[in-house]
């Protein structure tokens, strides 16, 4: 087999083999397949499509391409979840202890941000003492400890997927639902969680941009999972406006552990109950995950699996040197608050990168002080900017300028809970 007779195929609309897709993989990831055919190979993809047997067949190549863990030696069942990404979704942090403690293991692999939307394990190194990069022994104890466990993917993960994502950012080649949908749940199978909730998000803030796209991405996920013998479940969740009233990285811990404790903004606290819902049902555990959270023991697990990966619950976070507040500009109802303009802000104050090496500034982002649909008095605050940089200011204003407006009545936005998709 070659590579050109394979992108050929792609090219002139035509289905690969399971033997073309098996063989191109393993050829990629050993470097017997040159980026440059892989990039042509990866347009032919975004331009042309792939069937769903193609995509499974795409999917199990790249889980082959690396291990696939194990948790069958746990006493309970095991269940993740994995978002699409947003602006202030935090949700992971409270949600993992969360689904712990009301008896369910979650092993979850995450990852670093990139762009505008921001990244679990940048969330979770803004707490002094904590440690993303665990051996699979170490995800073991820490799992039998806390009963959950969140840190990066090992090397041996998908390494077909790593070279190709990387590949796929620089040749304008990743938004295909298709390598979109074989990326993510070749890592979560590969992970070996036996169920799992995909939180799809949907608006200015997300990868997909409508309902009609995304609800294609959940339902080619969720149809990968459950051929691979993954109980797998989808939500088209709401980021048109960001989620919650932190974005950025320490402050988006401090909410998360307000919604421990009981509290925090009702968006957050909603999706975090209705998500635990939904993966103790996919994992065949009952219990009531509102109660967790009003009775303390999701706040145990939290402190429990902190402390289990060298993290101090009790430390003082970072915090920027710098603030500055923006006010409401006129009297009325707040009508818009757009995702992907906070999302921005936070990313030019220093919350996130713009190269995989940059480091990140824990303490910047974006504190919102009303949501669209609020009474809003001309004056009051509507958000407050932090940086550790001054001169980072004038751009994140630029981001917000056409972010946010205030009118007479609320415009309509997405519902926060937009859709489910099951297995047909
Ligand atoms: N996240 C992934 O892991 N892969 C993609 O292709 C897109 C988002």
């Amino acid at each position: 087999m070659d590579a050109i007779e394979v992108i050929r195929a792609k090219r002139d609309r035509g289905g690969l083999t399971t033997a073309q897709i098996d063989w191109v993989i393993d050829a990629y990831t050993r470097g017997d397949v040159a980026d440059e055919q892989m990039s042509a190979l990866a347009m032919a993809i975004l331009l042309n499509g792939m069937d769903r047997r193609e995509i499974a067949d795409w999917t199990q190549a790249m889980i082959r391409s690396g291990e696939r863990m194990d948790w069958s030696v746990l006493d309970r069942p095991t269940a993740d979840k994995h978002s699409t990404g947003g602006v202030g979704d935090k949700i992971t942090l409270p949600l993992a202890p969360l689904v712990a403690a009301c008896g369910a293991y979650v092993p979850q692999l995450s990852g670093r941000g990139l762009g505008h939307t921001g990244g679990t394990l940048d969330k979770l190194e803004s707490i002094p003492g904590w440690r993303a990069s665990l051996s699979n022994d170490e995800m073991l104890d820490v799992l039998r400890t806390a009963g959950a466990v969140v840190c990066a993917a090992g090397s041996g993960l998908a390494p077909a997927d790593k070279k190709l994502y990387a590949l796929r950012d620089v040749t304008g080649t990743v938004e295909s639902i298709p390598l979109i949908a074989s990326s993510i749940m070749s890592k979560k199978i590969a992970e070996g969680t036996g169920s799992l909730v995909l939180d799809v998000k949907v608006g200015s803030g997300a990868f997909m941009k409508t309902t009609s796209t995304a609800r294609e991405l959940a339902e080619t996920m969720v149809a990968l999972g459950t051929d691979a013998g993954v109980r797998t479940v989808a939500l088209l969740t709401a980021m048109d406006r960001p989620l919650g009233r932190a974005v950025g990285n320490a402050l988006e811990v401090e909410e998360s552990v307000e919604v421990l404790a009981g509290g925090g903004p009702s968006d957050v606290v909603e999706l975090t109950v209705r998500l635990a819902q939904e993966m103790l049902e996919a994992a065949g555990v009952s219990a009531d995950p509102a109660k967790a959270l009003r009775d303390g023991s999701a706040m145990d697990a939290w402190r429990r699996m902190i402390t289990a990966q060298g993290g101090d619950p009790d430390a003082l976070l970072p915090r920027a040197a710098e603030s500055l507040t923006v006010e409401v500009p006129s009297s009325g109802v707040l009508t818009r608050l757009d995702a992907y303009a906070v999302g921005l802000a936070a990313w030019r104050l220093g919350a996130g990168r713009a190269r995989k090496e940059d480091p990140v500034s824990f303490g910047a982002g974006v504190t919102l002080h009303a949501k669209p649909g609020d009474l809003v008095r001309a004056g009051q605050p509507l958000m407050t900017l932090h940086t550790d940089e001054t001169s980072r200011f004038d751009r994140a204003l630029e981001a917000l300028e056409d972010g946010y407006a205030v009118g007479e009545a609320s415009e309509d936005h997405l519902p926060l809970i937009i859709d489910r998709v099951t297995a047909e």
